[in-house]
């Protein structure tokens, strides 16, 4: 990755039109050294661009000027004015006190025994040291034109790290966007990429097209256009020849930007991989500079969609796991993929109603789905016995909620799936099991559970009861809240209940 520019910029980067010449100051207390010098610079260019002279007489009206003028590329500056050292003190104050290291200071004096010494020179960034005995034009010319190209330089570098800063503000936005989905992701990639064309490129670009096309197996598919480009439709024909342009950075991979004319390609790279490319035509053309932070700023995303694919592929296996050991559990119990589906739901949008997040509700409805994974342990002639179980039975029945934990507990991220197996025959009263806890000492995911697993259980058919009218069921719940159930779970439930929410859920999986 190419960071800075090898090739220096065609055009001055100073678009704007205040900056359409070179500041240059003079200063001196000598009114002939001042013409002399304005005459050797009557015709002087540097990058096509003319100078615009200030003049000082005295250091104090330097300093006037300075603080109106705070774009002034070079100074030249004589030592011995108002005092022996005016011009030394002139530059102590520029340097140290208006905090300015960018323009460049030519030292002039008449005086070469009152020449600057040499840590004067190193601590004041110095330039160089111009002896008024020999002003010839050619030394004139020679000194400014490496002084400028010293101030141009630097005042590229500053603008670069300003771009880069820029990549790093926008970042976190996008971070946000590709969590939701990779559409998404690439939708704000898109606008980012404008933005930073638009502020950091030159002030007037005319006209911008921009094209985001993603590639899986070597299959383009264009996800996002913009500007001049806002035609191109997602499946549509290959009309950019992306994949020639795929190929081409496929075979020279450290030319990681290509460009024919105004035509740009961006990779974004997943290890050797071309995962999408961003196509981007400008009018007029963005500088080198402008591309190469660009390509920082894409391989920062490349970097963040591989992570979130990732961390997707983390979720899907976790997802995967979840289901596999519910259908373990539902294997040996009459449960059916049904009775866990309306689990989840049920839970969800209790802790929705309960004021908790998205993701937290959620997380929870998922976690829910495990709550009976312990049964699995408990002798299907118990399981599965058409009455009512003895007393002996029902003690050993109780475990399934500690082996379902024991079994989650191994589990780093199952905490919550572990607390809901654990807990979720606990009663708010003190009087469930298995560890007879009492009130907020349940977690509130196993309380909300607790109370969905009942009602369920009991509008459905079980191998030891037949259903309940669900008004029954709601009945039951009423009558029990406080003593089996969170009073405030029962009310979040009843409200949803009200609204048409349960019922919807009941019909509906
Ligand atoms: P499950 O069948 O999913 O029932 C979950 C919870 O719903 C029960 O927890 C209980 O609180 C409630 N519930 C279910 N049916 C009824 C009912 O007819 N009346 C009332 N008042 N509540 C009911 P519990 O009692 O701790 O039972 C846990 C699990 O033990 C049950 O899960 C079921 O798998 C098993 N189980 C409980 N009683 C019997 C039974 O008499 N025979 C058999 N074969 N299994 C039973
Ligand atoms: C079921 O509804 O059959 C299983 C739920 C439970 O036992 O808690
Ligand atoms: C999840 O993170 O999706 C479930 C929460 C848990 O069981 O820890
Ligand atoms: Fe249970």
């Amino acid at each position: 990755m190419r960071l800075v520019p090898q090739k220096s910029i065609e055009k001055d980067p100073i678009e704007d039109s205040t900056y359409s010449r070179w500041k240059v100051l003079l200063v001196d207390d000598d009114p002939d050294i001042i013409a002399v010098t304005q005459l050797s610079l009557r015709s002087f260019e540097y990058k096509s661009l003319k100078l615009d002279i200030i003049i000082a007489n005295s250091s104090s009206q330097a300093r006037y000027l300075i603080e109106q003028h705070t774009d002034i590329a070079v100074m030249i500056i004589d030592i011995v004015m108002e005092t022996d050292t005016s011009g030394l003190d002139l530059i102590e104050y520029i340097r140290n006190e208006l905090n300015n290291k960018v323009s460049r200071i030519i030292v002039s004096t008449g005086q070469p025994g009152l020449a600057p010494e040499r840590y004067v020179i190193d601590n004041y960034d110095i330039d160089n040291y111009l002896p008024k005995t020999n002003l010839t034009s050619q030394n004139l010319y020679v000194q400014l034109r490496l002084a400028l190209k010293g101030y141009h330089d630097i005042y590229r570098l500053e603008r670069y790290s300003k771009g880069l800063q820029r990549v790093l503000v926008q970042t976190p936005k996008l971070y946000h966007a590709g969590r939701q989905s990779e559409s998404k992701f690439f939708k704000s990639l898109l606008s980012q990429l404008k933005v930073l064309c638009r502020i950091n490129g030159h002030s007037g670009v005319l006209s911008l097209g921009l094209l985001i096309a993603s590639i899986t197996d070597n299959v383009g598919k264009i996800e996002c256009a913009e500007g001049d480009f806002s035609y191109f439709r997602i499946d549509k024909d290959d009309p950019l020849n992306l994949f020639k342009a795929h190929e081409a950075l496929r075979l020279g991979k450290h030319q990681s930007t290509k460009h024919t004319g105004h035509k740009n390609f961006i990779p974004l790279m997943i290890d050797d991989n071309v995962v999408a490319l961003v196509y981007l035509e400008s009018e007029p053309d963005l500088s080198e500079h402008d591309l190469a932070i660009m390509e920082v700023f894409v391989t920062q995303c490349a970097s963040m969609l591989e992570s979130f694919r990732l961390h997707n592929q983390h979720e899907d296996d976790y997802q995967q796991l979840i289901n596999t050991m519910a259908d373990i559990a539902e294997f040996k119990d009459r449960d059916t993929a049904a009775h866990i589906n309306r689990m989840a739901r049920y839970t969800e949008i209790i802790a929705l109603e309960m004021g908790l997040s998205e993701s937290t509700a959620r997380a929870w409805g998922q976690a829910s789905r495990l709550h009976d994974v312990g049964k699995m342990g408990i002798p299907d002639n118990i399981l599965q016995k058409p009455g009512k179980l003895s007393d002996q039975e029902f003690d050993i029945m109780r475990t399934h909620t500690v082996i379902g934990a024991s079994i989650l507990g191994k589990i780093d991220r199952m905490g919550v799936a572990k607390d809901i197996a654990l807990s979720h025959h606990e009663h708010w009263d003190g009087s469930g099991y298995p560890e007879g806890k009492l009130g907020d000492d349940i977690p509130l995911p196993s309380r909300i559970v607790g109370l969905v697993d009942v009602f369920d259980a009991l509008i459905n058919e079980r191998c030891y009861k037949n259903p309940w009218p669900v008004e029954e069921a709601v009945d039951y719940l009423k009558l029990k809240k406080g003593n089996q159930f969170d009073p405030t779970v029962t009310e979040a439930f009843m409200r949803l209940y009200e609204r048409g929410a349960i019922t919807q859920i009941i019909g509906g999986v």
